[in-house]
C-alpha cells in the first residue's frame, strides 16, 4: 500500500523538517503535494531527487490525498482539515486547534499510540513541551506511578516559527551594534505589548487565561492528562506549569520536578537505568563528567535528552530532572511523522 501525502505549510519551519523526516521514514509515499500560503505558491522545494513546486492550499488540494501533515497554524488547520477529511484524508496536526476534541487523539507514540485506533479522521500533534516531558516522564510512571509534576520550561524562539528565529538574530545583531532592539513578535505575535526577546527572559508564552495563567502553561497542564490518563481534567496526577522564552534557537529545556507513587520504592539510580533504557530517550546524566543535556547538542537529534536527576533532599518520593529535546523534531515535525507511521503499522489510513 502505498499513500498520496500532503504537507500543509511546507515552507515553514516545522513544515521544512516534515519533508525531511517524511524522506527518512517508513512511510510509503506514492506522491507529495507541498502547500502553504499564496505567497509561497511556485517556490521549488527538493525532496529527496524530485524538486517539487509549492500550491496555495485551498479545500480541493486535498483531492485524492490519504494522508496530510499539517503545521501552517491553528487557523489553518481549521478551516482546512475538516475538508482533507471529507475528502477522505486522515490528518496529522500540528496546531493546538483540535488537541482538546474528545474525538481527536493526541498521540505520542512511546505512551499513548493504541489511543490512535478511535481516530475520526483528525490526530492531534501535542505541544513541543509537552510531548519531550511525557516522553521522559512516561517510563517513570509506568514503574512508579506519578503524583504530581511541577515543570519550568526554558522555551527557545523557534517554538514561534521561522519569524521568531529571524526575530532573535535581528535583535542580537543590533544590541551588539549599540541599537535599540526591534521587538513585533516575541511574546506572542498580536498582543499589544511586545519585548526583545535577546539578552532577556520573557515568562510569557501564548496569551494569559484568566486565571493568571499563560496558554501555553494551560496547554502542558491539560495536555499531559490527556496523554497519560486519558482524561484532560483528571485529578490523578497534579500537575502545575511555568512557560518562559528564553534566547535559544532551537530546543526547549525544561526542569521537571515530579513525586512518585509512595507504595513504590525508586530511588535515583533506579530511575536513571529505567530512563537510560527508555524508548526515544537519551540519559545524559554524570555530574562528575559535568555531563548534563544541553540545546546546543541536541538540536536536529531525535532523542529527548534527561540529566541532573536527583531526588528532593526534604520531599519523600519527589525528584528533580533537566530534559532537553529539539522542539522542531521530536516536539513537532518528528512526532508527527511517527503517528503516521503508527498509522500506516496499523492500518487506520
Ligand atoms: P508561507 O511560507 O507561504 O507563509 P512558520 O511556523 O515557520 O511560521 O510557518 C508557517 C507555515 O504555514 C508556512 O509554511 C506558511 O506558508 C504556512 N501558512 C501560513 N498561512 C497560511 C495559509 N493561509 N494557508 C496555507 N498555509 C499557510
Amino acid at each position: 500500500k502505498e499513500y498520496n501525502v500532503a504537507i500543509l505549510g511546507a515552507t515553514g519551519a516545522v513544515g521544512t523538517r516534515l519533508m525531511q523526516k517524511l524522506a527518512e521514514s517508513n512511510i510509503p509515499v506514492k506522491s507529495l503535494k507541498l502547500l502553504a500560503s499564496k505567497r509561497s505558491a511556485g517556490k521549488k522545494l527538493k525532496y529527496r531527487d524530485d524538486v517539487l513546486t509549492v500550491e496555495e492550499a485551498t479545500p480541493d488540494s486535498f483531492d485524492g490525498v490519504d494522508l496530510v501533515l499539517a503545521s501552517a497554524g491553528g487557523a489553518v488547520s481549521k478551516k482546512l482539515l475538516p475538508e482533507a477529511v471529507k475528502r477522505g484524508a486522515v490528518a496529522v496536526d500540528n496546531t493546538s486547534a483540535f488537541r482538546m476534541d474528545p474525538d481527536v487523539p493526541l498521540v505520542v507514540p512511546e505512551v499513548n499510540p493504541d489511543a490512535l485506533e478511535n481516530h475520526h479522521g483528525i490526530i492531534a500533534n501535542p505541544n513541543c513541551s509537552t510531548i519531550q516531558m511525557v516522553v521522559a516522564l512516561e517510563p517513570i510512571r509506568k514503574q512508579f506511578g506519578l503524583k504530581q509534576i511541577i515543570v519550568s520550561t526554558y522555551q527557545a524562539a523557534s517554538g514561534a516559527g521561522q519569524s521568531g528565529l529571524d526575530e532573535l538574530r535581528d535583535e542580537a545583531q543590533e544590541h551588539l551594534d549599540g541599537k535599540k532592539m526591534d521587538a513585533h513578535i516575541f511574546p506572542v505575535k498580536g498582543e499589544k505589548e511586545h519585548y526583545p526577546l535577546a539578552f532577556n527572559l520573557l515568562p510569557q508564552i501564548d496569551v494569559f487565561e484568566k486565571d493568571g495563567y499563560t496558554h501555553e502553561e494551560w496547554k502542558m497542564i491539560h495536555e499531559t492528562k490527556k496523554i497519560m490518563l486519558n482524561d484532560m481534567n483528571s485529578g490523578a496526577i497534579k500537575v502545575t506549569a511555568t512557560c518562559v522564552r528564553v534566547p535559544v534557537e532551537i530546543c526547549h529545556g525544561e526542569s521537571v520536578y515530579f513525586t512518585v507513587d509512595d507504595a513504590k520504592d525508586a530511588s535515583r539510580e533506579k530511575i536513571q537505568s529505567i530512563l537510560n533504557d527508555a524508548p526515544g530517550v537519551t540519559l545524559k546524566d554524570d555530574p562528575k563528567k559535568q555531563l548534563y543535556p544541553q540545546p546546543i547538542d541536541a538540536a536536529g537529534k531525535e532523542d529527548t535528552y534527561v540529566g541532573r536527576v536527583r531526588p528532593d533532599q526534604e520531599n519523600d518520593n519527589a525528584y528533580n530532572m533537566w530534559v532537553v529535546a529539539d522542539n522542531l523534531l521530536k516536539g513537532a515535525a518528528l512526532n508527527t511523522v511517527e503517528i503516521g507511521e503508527e498509522l500506516v503499522k496499523r492500518d487506520l489510513i
